[in-house]
């Protein structure tokens, strides 16, 4: 509820004002201004979640373990003492510093994260604080993260790290997964201590060595603050804060909102507050995990990477090396696509802030504001076959229109009715991602083209809903343009849809969909800030139909925010097309 009213709020910040101007700023505002400069500027970073959970790479005795694999451990229930028998066969010898960083950095990323050390409690740093680290523990011997730094600095590449503050499992006083249920720790010969000798003992020291031992360090990434305490929070930030510009994410404790938000594995509808980094998987395991292989396209990482900027978030893609040291050749292969996408078409990445629109049909809108001068960057995802390029409801005064990846290609305008037409010629640039800029003197003038609930009715197409998948298992995917676009696959229950748009009616109405449903499922609707009401969508005999599913509530007006999702239990999955809602 307080992340919808957040969520609500932004969205009205963001189709209001000029973002790039950021107000009347606090001493603490502008120091974070500072600090952040680079990060807002980078757009792009690589998350790294390497650790001995790699050698079973997802399996355990010869069983695969559902889930992501750096969380075998407690999915199989591992003890302690078995678990740390992997160390003796850590001996990733092909691990190569300077390549990952160059094969990052030639994917267009700025900064790279990796985890110093895991919920598994194993530091893949030389830390004195622990023995249980790669370089005591293990025949290799070597202290990747030194590498790592020195290779950044060659390479100017930002070093950021993970470190998971709470959760360790390998420590008595390391919190776990369900431990805020009253569930006992897997291992009962672990003996348990309080949270803040673990603190005191082990995370406070690991983090100042990480701190004081490898250059400058950009980010600090937490994570999962089970058990966290207010105190044990104050004692990593006294260390942390002798480093003002250290940049932090909003996982130390969950109150503390720290300096971005981390969306994980979903892109939120409209920005979800001022600086936030999506992270995300390229297939569906952080670690590396042998049998994973649902990999997401390059076309899908490019798209997903401009929809985030669009809307004025970093995206942190993440790889899962083995324990050979290699990352898998299924995301070298993603990154180098995305690096050619990126060397050509970077300027409508780096820098940019949020789009003026909200999304459009054909792609997506970043957007840079300077010197008196805007230019938008067209991102178009599905090139016209009409030779006219339609863009919404804008007044600018155009200098040039322009091809990114070869400014001298020009390409005529006119404006119609209010909308700005663009001559696109019968050729195809880039199937995945053609970006066109468009240079306008002063700013441009934006009405707003989200979809409205107007005349008592509001028609929602599949293909304008932002689609979150849970990350594992299969994925629902939306096939189609505009009224004939449909979601399919919908077979796990955790996949949900949302849309936004912007009403001045209030009332009751009708709620109205497009299906074709073998079974009879149910869904969980929220609009706006009205409790959620669950309504029943029909067997269909496998036809599509429009279906009377029943009557929501909206009792405010303004951007508004529309949430459908499974009723987990008996879920069979259907075809969802057209959400209409029409007042009773
Ligand atoms: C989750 C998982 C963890 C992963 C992280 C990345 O919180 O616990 O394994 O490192 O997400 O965002």
């Amino acid at each position: 509820m307080k992340r919808c009213l957040v969520l609500l709020f932004c969205c009205s910040v963001l189709f209001s004002c000029d973002h790039t101007k950021r107000e009347s700023r606090s001493p603490e505002e502008t120091a974070r201004d500072q600090r952040m400069a680079w990060w807002r500027e980078a757009r792009f970073g690589m998350f790294i979640h390497w650790g001995l959970y790699a050698i079973p790479a997802g399996e355990w005795k010869g069983e695969e373990v559902p889930g992501i694999s750096e969380w075998v451990m407690a999915r199989a229930a591992i003890p302690v003492s078995e678990y740390e028998q992997l160390a003796a066969q850590f001996n990733p010898k092909q691990f190569n510093a300077d390549a990952w960083v160059k094969l990052a950095r030639d994917a267009g990323m700025k900064y790279i994260v990796i985890t110093a050390k895991h919920h598994d409690g194993f530091a893949m740093f030389d830390s004195e604080a622990s023995l249980y680290n790669v370089t005591d523990a293990t025949p290799f011997g070597r202290d990747p993260l030194k590498e790592l730094a020195e290779a950044c600095r060659k390479y100017q590449m930002k070093l950021g790290v993970y470190y998971s503050q709470a959760q360790d499992w390998h420590e008595p006083g390391g919190t776990y997964f369900n431990m805020e249920e009253g569930k006992p720790h897997w291992d009962p010969a672990l003996p348990r201590e309080p949270l803040m000798k673990y603190i005191e003992e082990k995370a406070v020291p690991q983090v100042k060595e990480i701190l004081s031992k490898y250059g400058d360090i950009a980010v600090i990434w937490w994570d999962t603050p089970i058990g966290m305490t207010e105190e044990a929070a104050k004692k990593l930030k006294e260390v942390t804060d002798q480093y003002p510009n250290l940049i932090m994410n909003n996982r130390l404790y969950r109150p503390w909102p720290g300096d971005f938000s981390t969306p994980e594995q979903h892109i939120p509808p409209a920005s979800p507050g001022d600086d936030w980094e999506v992270c995300m998987t390229m297939n569906t395991s952080w670690g590396f995990k042998r049998n994973d292989q649902n990999w997401k396209s390059s076309q899908t990482l490019i798209r997903m990477l401009v929809d985030i900027a669009s809307k004025g978030g970093n995206l942190l893609l993440n790889v899962g090396p083995d324990a050979t040291g290699q990352i898998p050749d299924s995301s070298v292969f993603r990154l180098q696509e995305i690096g050619h996408w990126m060397e050509k078409n970077g300027e409508s990445i780096y820098g940019t802030v949020a789009g003026p629109f909200f999304k459009l049909p054909w792609g997506r809108c970043t957007q840079k504001i300077k010197n008196q001068e805007t230019i938008l960057y067209l991102h178009v995802f599905e090139w016209p076959k009409d030779q006219t390029l339609r863009v919404p409801g804008i007044s600018a005064r155009i200098k040039d229109v322009y091809l990114v990846s070869n400014p001298k290609q020009k390409f005529g305008f006119l404006f119609e009715d209010g909308d700005l037409l663009i001559r696109t010629p019968n050729a195809t640039f880039d199937p995945v991602n053609t970006v066109i800029a468009v240079k306008a003197r002063g700013k441009v003038k934006i009405a707003s083209n989200m979809p409205v609930l107007q005349a008592g009715k509001v028609l929602l197409t599949a293909d304008f809903a932002d689609l979150h998948n849970p990350g594992y298992g299969i994925q629902a995917a939306v096939t189609g343009k505009g009224t004939a676009a449909y979601l399919t696959r919908w077979d796990d229950s955790r996949a949900r849809l949302e849309w936004l748009f912007n009403t001045s009616e209030k009332g009751i109405f009708q709620c109205f969909a497009q299906v074709k449903s073998a079974g009879e499922n149910r869904i969980r609707i929220k609009a706006g800030t009205h409790k959620p009401v669950e309504l029943v969508v029909p067997a269909t005999d496998g036809e599509w139909s429009r279906q009377l599913l029943g009557e929501i509530k909206l009792d405010t007006t303004g951007v508004t925010l529309f949430d459908l999702r499974p009723v987990q239990e008996n879920w069979t999955g259907f075809e969802l097309g057209t959400v209409e809602l029409v007042k009773k």
